[in-house]
């Protein structure tokens, strides 16, 4: 089982896009898929049109010890594609979830015995408990960044986010988080300061800067507008493309590296 989160400390760089069409496109292809939305923003959920009215979520998995993921996750109409949904309520049960004994470690205990060939977490953008969770949960982390001016900024105090985390608490489990990908979003053709800022990226990230690049394409906001994957929203469009090549180029990167 492979476990993949999808992080960074930026806004609205394509974290939640990519977390839905990453995990559509690998259930496309065959393979068991558990998405986990641990974002009180929900936008994960919203966008495969899965409901949280009367429901358990993430934030009761979490913040109760007797709540498993049987009760919290929800088929979506992606055949192989589950999800543990999120909706606002985690706000309040992240600051419950951050005043509990062994509070990073909460998600990892309860996916332990969970059955998928990959689970996805779709993070926010805030270093917080829920986060720390999803870095002691996903040995994997793919980074989507935007080539703006402001995409370097953070990325120092990510990666060290990241260290630190892999330092004073998966050294505890024997856990190590990777980044496995830097993943282009909103890609334009480049302009020179485009151009300059993924020279920067390339030298701090080397090949882990995946060939694929998602292209700044409107349907990928139309779809989840209809609670849809690209993919079924409009198969041909250059999103849908590029989204399906992002999966393969995972699939590839995976078995290279077991
Ligand atoms: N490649 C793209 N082309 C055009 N629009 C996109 C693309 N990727 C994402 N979007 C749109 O941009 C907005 C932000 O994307 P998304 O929600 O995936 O970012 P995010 O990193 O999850 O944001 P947040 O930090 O708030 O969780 C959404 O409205 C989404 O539909
Ligand atoms: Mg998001």
């Amino acid at each position: 089982m492979h476990k993949i989160a999808i992080s960074n400390q930026k806004g609205g760089v394509g974290k939640s896009t990519t977390s839905i069409n990453l995990s559509a496109g690998l259930a496309r292809a065959g393979k068991k898929v558990l998405l986990v939305d641990l974002d009180p923003q929900g936008h994960s959920s919203l966008g495969l049109g899965i409901k949280t009215e009367n429901r358990q979520t993430v934030a009761e998995l979490l913040c109760q010890d007797n709540c498993t993921i049987k009760d919290v996750i929800q088929p979506s109409y992606i055949e192989n594609l589950h999800v543990i949904p999120s909706d606002n309520s985690l706000s309040a049960a992240e600051v419950k979830l951050a005043q509990t004994t062994a509070k990073e470690f909460v998600l990892r205990k309860k996916l332990k015995n969970a059955e998928y060939d990959f689970i996805i977490i779709d993070t926010s953008p805030t270093f917080n408990t829920l986060l720390a969770n999803a870095f002691l949960t996903a040995e994997h982390i793919i980074l989507p960044v935007q080539l703006d001016f402001f995409s370097l900024a953070g990325i120092q105090s990510f990666m060290e986010s990241i260290n630190c985390t892999n330092e004073k608490a998966g050294s505890l489990v024997e856990h190590h988080a990777n980044i496995m990908g830097v993943l282009l979003t909103f890609y334009k053709t480049r302009s020179n300061l485009s151009k300059r800022v993924l020279d920067a990226l390339k030298d701090i990230f080397g090949e882990k800067v995946f060939d694929t690049k998602i292209p700044e394409n409107v349907k990928l906001s139309e779809a989840q507008e209809s609670s849809k994957a690209v993919f079924d929203h409009d198969p041909k469009c250059s999103g849908a493309e590029a989204y399906h090549n992002l999966v393969k180029e995972v699939m590839g990167r995976l078995t290279n590296v077991n």
